[in-house]
């Protein structure tokens, strides 16, 4: 049985002290939740909101990291330093990092290896744009993000992909129940191929884009869906605590 897992991606919002309000709010919420919640913070919010965490069933998890131990690379965060608060899970490749800071499944499979190295549980976004939808390409685009992206890991169900179609990011948009659920079939299928089936039935794959506390029931009822990556509905304790209570 795959665990499912709801994990809150806040962006660019919430000062440390605006996130320790939220999760303070969500941890009574979401106690009796039977699946795994996650809340991906931004950085420098991690150290104040891994104390507000702690006694909690909330898991904590980071945006990005970067794919060396140590060194010259300013402005960017190792696995190490991340793991020293507590963080367990770490978003990699998102639609909005692979569009804005020339994130490729190059770099995803960098950052993806030393996450798993440093024992952090990668959360890796794939998904195709609306063009690439619409001109059948969705396929090809998924085959290339999997094939590139996590070339060379060992267990490939000590990951969590994360299907985010990126029409459906942020515009309130939703992939169908059907199309998401048909979707996330074939990417398991794909890992099937690409590693063994066996892996790929254990390997939990979430959906994300404008999912919310009216539709979560609806997409979590679908059987490849393993869980769900949440932006703009995260940001509110109670639409949040709804995903992650959504079989109550
Ligand atoms: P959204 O974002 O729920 O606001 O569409 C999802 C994501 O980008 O992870």
């Amino acid at each position: 049985m795959r665990k499912p897992i709801i994990a809150g991606n806040w962006k660019m919002n919430n000062t440390a002290s605006e996130g320790v309000a939220l999760v303070n709010a969500l941890k009574p919420l979401v106690a009796n939740a039977d699946c795994e919640v996650v809340v991906c913070v931004p950085a420098i919010d991690i150290p104040a909101v891994a104390e507000a965490l702690k006694g909690s069933n909330i898991a904590l998890g980071a945006q990005n990291v970067h794919f060396a131990e140590k060194g010259a690379f300013t402005g960017e965060i190792s696995a190490n330093m991340l793991k020293e608060f507590g963080v367990k899970y770490v978003i990699i490749g998102h639609s909005e990092r692979r569009q804005y800071f020339g994130e490729t499944d190059e770099t995803v499979n960098k950052r993806t290896l030393a996450a798993l190295n440093a024992g952090l549980t990668p959360i890796v976004c794939v998904g195709e744009s609306l063009e690439e939808r619409e001109t059948g390409k969705t396929e090809s685009v998924l085959d290339k993000q999997l094939t590139d992206g996590l070339k060379g890991i060992e267990n490939i169900a000590d990951i969590v992909i994360a299907y985010e179609p990126v029409w459906a990011i942020g515009t309130g948009k939703t992939a169908t129940s059907e199309q998401a659920n048909e979707t996330i079939g074939y990417i398991r299928k794909k890992i099937g191929e690409l590693f063994c089936p066996k892996c790929a039935e254990k390997l939990r794959i979430q959906y994300g884009g404008s999912m919310n506390a009216g539709n979560c029931k609806e997409l979590m009822a679908m059987p490849e869906i393993d869980g769900g990556l949440i932006g703009g509905a995260s940001l509110k304790a109670n639409d949040f605590a709804t995903i992650a209570n959504y079989n109550k």
